[in-house]
């Protein structure tokens, strides 16, 4: 397997932990799903397709069909569980810290998993704790927890790595400000940090720091969520599509390995994974030219409130 410095085949890329645990194969499988059917086959046709890295989360909603697709397949395939990464989140309701060993463990149960390969704070805004994802006033104001803070949170996280079910640890939907005192007063340091990144998001500064401190910079969103206008109908990414004989995804996607990104994905066909799969390095002057690109669009709103943009209604 290469690292990610290592770019002769970027579907093996993989990008180093900065505990030492081990690595994340930077192209990863996100899950966010709202069918719980669809979750089963698009979860298989991806494992086929040949990814190893799978992104859940409890506010997903479907972390039991993910874990059944994924127990199913493993073995239908012979591949071993310490062949695959997987990734859950801990939801905002969870910030309290008696609240969060309790929310891994009920993960676990619910993807039949031993261990955890990385385990996120999913954003940094704590909610009202309770069994009510989405707590809401009268009015439809999302009620916050003040009795928290995101180090509280982060220390409970360290727990679980100290107990040895949970490899890493990481954040998500958080800024660099907000970023660095966690990252100073970190026990043990974070190794991942997923934020929504694209030609159209590039967040450099935050890369710049990642990198620096060996931390993973995991993108989400690489295709621009699908949203058209957006990267994908790109008159540069088409271009660049039409001139390397890939899809606008494909380019997409590669470019965002080879800015020392890891990434999330999520076809739901067998298809389109084994298109957005089938990834390969770009020309340097394609590269370049993506780098350019100076349109600027955040597409998910949650890294301002907490609440998801994209979790699919009735979820
Ligand atoms: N931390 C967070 O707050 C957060 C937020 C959002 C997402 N995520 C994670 O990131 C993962 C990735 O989500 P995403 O929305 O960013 O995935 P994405 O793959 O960038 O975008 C998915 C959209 O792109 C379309 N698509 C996929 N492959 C395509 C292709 N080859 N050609 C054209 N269109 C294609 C899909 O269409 P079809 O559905 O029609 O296939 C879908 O509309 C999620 O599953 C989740 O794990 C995290």
């Amino acid at each position: 397997m290469t690292e990610s410095s290592d770019l002769s085949d970027l579907r093996l890329t993989k990008m180093p932990l900065n505990n030492g645990s081990g690595y994340m194969p930077a192209l990863g499988f996100g899950t966010l799903i709202a069918d719980a059917a669809v979750t089963k086959t698009a979860t298989r046709g991806a494992l086929e397709a040949g990814f190893r890295h799978f992104d859940c989360a409890e506010r997903y909603r479907n972390e039991r069909e993910v874990g059944e697709a994924l127990q199913v397949g493993l073995a239908a395939a012979g591949i071993a569980r310490e062949d695959i990464f997987v990734t859950t989140k801990l939801w905002n309701t969870n910030h309290r810290p008696e609240r969060v060993e309790p929310a891994f463990e009920a993960s676990l149960d619910r993807l039949r998993l031993r261990y955890l390969d990385l385990y996120l704070i999913h954003t940094p805004f704590a909610f009202q704790p309770g069994d009510e994802q989405d707590p809401r006033d009268q009015t439809g104001n999302v009620l916050y927890d003040d009795g928290v803070t995101l180090l509280d949170t982060w220390r409970a996280m360290e727990s679980l790595v100290d107990g040895g079910r949970c490899r890493a640890i990481g954040l998500s939907d958080i800024s660099l400000n907000e970023l660095l005192p966690i990252f100073e007063a970190a026990r043990i340091k974070p190794a991942v940090v997923q934020v929504e990144s694209h030609p159209y998001l590039p967040e450099t500064e935050l890369l710049r720091f990642c990198k620096e401190k060996g931390v993973v910079f995991l993108a989400f969103a690489p295709l621009g969520h699908g949203m058209r206008p957006g990267p994908l109908e790109d008159p540069v990414i088409s271009a660049i599509a039409t001139q390397v004989g890939k899809t606008p995804a494909q380019v997409l996607l590669a470019w965002a390995v080879q800015r020392g990104t890891a990434l999330l994905t999520t076809p739901r066909s067998a298809d389109r994974a084994k298109e957005n799969f089938n990834i390969s390095a770009l020309p340097e002057d394609a590269f370049d030219e993506i780098n350019r690109i100076q349109t600027r669009q955040r597409f998910n709103a949650v890294v301002k409130t907490g609440s998801p943009g994209f979790i699919p209604q009735g979820r």
